[in-house]
This record gives C-alpha cells, structure tokens and sequence, in this order.
C-alpha cells in the first residue's frame, strides 16, 4: 500500500470512517457466533501451516516461563482472527482485553488500557490498520520496552515521565497487511496470514457448529453449505443458521442435502456461493461496464458499497474463484464471471 494511501486512512475523521467491514445484523447472532468459536488450536479448523507454527510459538513462551511475543494476524473477515487471539489467551491462561483500532481516539486511552494490563495478559487490537497516529505513537515503546511515555503538564514546563508496564502481548489484526505502517509491522515477532478455507474445511466447521446448536445435520447437507461459503468460516456460520431456520419451518428440522440446498436457494446463495452483492459486482463488470476496467470507486458507487467493503469482503473471494481480475487500469470481470452470468464478452458489448 501506498503512503498515500495510508494517510488517506489517517485523515479520515471518525464520522467519516467506514462502517464495519462485516456487521453482524442480529444481536442474537453475535451471541451465538461466540459459542461457535474455536476455544483451543485443536478445535481450530485448517490453516494447518499458520496453526503449527503458533502452536511452537505458543510452547516456547510456556517452557520459558515468558508472555508470548507480539502476534499479527492478517486475513479477510470471518477468517478466525479474534478467534485466534483468544485461544492465545486461553492456552497461556492470562487474561484478554480486547479493544480495536478506531476506537482508541486519544493515545490516553490506550494509556489507559495499558496501565490497567496484569503481567502476561494478551491485550488484542481489532483492525490495527486503523490505529490513529498519535496512539501508534505510545504503542512502540510500549511493545518494544514495556515502556508508557507520558507528558505532564502544558508549554515550557512540560515534561515527559517514564512508566514501566507489565509484560504484555500484542495481538493486532488486520483485513490487510499492506495498510498497517512499516514500523508498527517491523515490532512483530510473528505474522500470521490466514487464507480462505477448503470446501471440507468449511464443511467440517459447520457440522462442528451444528452439533453446538443441537441441530441434526447429514453430512452431505454440511458439505453443500461449506460449498457455498465464500471460504469464509463465519458466512458458514451464517448460512448454517439460515439453513436451520428454513429446515424448522419448511421441513422436518433435519438439515438433508436437498434441505441445504433448497435452504440456500431461498435465501439467495447460488451454487458457487455467490450472494446478491457479488452477483451485483458481476453484473456492473459484464454487463454495465461489458468486460472494460471498472474503477474501484465506480464499482463501489454502482452497487452502493464501501470501497474497504469491496476490498476485505467481497474481492477476496471472486479474485481466488477467477471471477474478477486486478488490473492496473481497474477491476475487470474474470473468464468465470460470463459462464456463471451466461453471457459472451461479445454479447455483453452488443447489450
Ligand atoms: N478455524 C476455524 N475453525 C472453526 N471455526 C472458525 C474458525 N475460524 C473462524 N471460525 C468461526 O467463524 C467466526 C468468525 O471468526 P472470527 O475469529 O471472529 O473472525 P475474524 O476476527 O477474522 O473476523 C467465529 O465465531 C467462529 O465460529
Ligand atoms: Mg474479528
């Protein structure tokens, strides 16, 4: 990411910050979206690589007798990365506080956080990338030396005390890594980038998840939703629920292969697991735009998205599956974007 781009983040007042990249609409929702989570890495599904090495890391910290090192995840929403930061907390028995980037608008109230830490204790910041300057600023010594540089007093007579800390560890998460500054990304010790999940994967994770709801699942159904779920465990999650909601009232509360399927039809996910924003991209690439390069802007501005929206939620996704293609003039459709919308790039200019 270009330095100008970050300043652009930087600038941005808080009223103009965008929205939440994934918000969840049901409060119900989110209560159970904190059942469903991993609470140990033997619960958590795939990213084997990533898991294996934190598992080390992890050990080492134990046998030392020491807090872990500072961790960064970085990865799409819904990929596990809060997950993560509490089983970090979990398997090293501390205490997790956690806070997120754009709320910390003055560096007193990280400060605050700080001092408020016990010895060991994970302190975990949600979108990272987002961290106001002036806050980022108190961050390095405090992740370097356990240090809280603190300014007394106005003018000619100020002066700056020093504060020890107890040892903590950093957990950041990031939808992208390229967005959080060298120098926050250099005080690290270890950065972990999650990818989206397999089709199993995902199946795994929501039969998982349907014996924690007490829902009967065949694992043919469970197949089917993992399918569809963009590899993205918390749409499977997601999908899970609306799938569940269609069974108990449609059908006899069993989720089937067929239930899954009719289950997803009805709520507007397709066979490749697209929904209707993504099928609206699509159609703004193939059809409006007939196969020339969209800006990111036009894009967002034709379906009535965020820019970050596009980028953390929906690009991931349809760029793995060749549906969209990054081109340095702008986003163009992907080859497997006509065959899904059953047209021809030829067709599409004579529309
Ligand atoms: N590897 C995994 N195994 C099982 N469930 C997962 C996994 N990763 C994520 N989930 C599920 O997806 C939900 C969203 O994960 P979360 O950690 O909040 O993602 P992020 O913080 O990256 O947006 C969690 O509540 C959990 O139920
Ligand atoms: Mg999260």
């Amino acid at each position: 990411m270009s330095a100008s781009g970050r300043k652009e983040v930087l600038a941005t007042s808080e009223a103009e910050l965008p929205r939440p990249v994934d918000p969840v609409a049901d409060p119900m929702e989110e209560v159970e979206e904190v059942n469903l989570r991993p609470r140990s890495l033997s619960e958590f599904v795939g990213q084997e690589q990533l898991t294996e090495h934190l598992q080390i890391v992890l050990e080492a910290a134990l046998a030392r007798q020491q807090p872990v090192d500072h961790l960064l995840f970085s990865g799409p929403p819904g990929l596990g990365k809060t997950s993560l930061a509490g089983i970090v907390a979990a398997q090293m028995g501390v205490g997790l506080r956690i806070t997120s980037g754009p709320v910390l608008v003055r560096s007193g109230d990280l400060a605050a956080l700080l001092t408020d830490l016990q010895e060991g204790d994970v302190l975990f910041i949600d979108e990272i990338h987002r961290l106001h300057r002036s806050v980022e600023e108190i961050l390095y010594p405090a992740m370097e030396d356990f240090k809280l540089d603190i300014l007394i007093g106005k003018g000619p007579t100020a002066r700056s005390i020093r504060l020890d800390l107890p040892r903590f560890t950093l957990v950041g998460a990031t939808t992208r890594t390229g967005l959080v500054a060298g120098p926050l990304r250099d005080r690290f010790g270890f950065v972990g980038r999650l990818d989206l999940y397999q089709p199993d994967e995902l199946a795994a994770i929501v039969s998982r998840s349907a014996g924690i709801l007490g829902v009967p699942i065949d694992p043919s159904g469970a197949q089917r939703i993992g399918e569809r779920s963009r590899g993205t465990p918390r749409i499977a999650n997601r999908l899970l629920r609306r799938v569940r909601d269609y069974v108990e009232v449609r059908a006899e509360g069993r989720i089937t292969e067929e239930a899954a399927v009719a289950g997803l039809d009805v709520f507007g996910v397709d066979a490749r697991g697209l929904d209707k924003v993504d099928r609206a991209i699509l159609q703004v690439l193939c059809v409006q735009f007939a196969g020339r390069p969209v800006g990111l802007t036009t894009l967002a501005q034709c379906i009535g998205e965020e820019t970050d929206t596009i980028e953390d939620a929906y690009e991931p996704y349809l760029l793995q599956q060749g549906f969209l293609q990054r081109t340095n003039r702008g986003r163009i459709a992907g080859p497997q974007a006509w065959g899904h919308l059953g047209i021809s790039p030829a067709e599409a200019t004579l529309l």
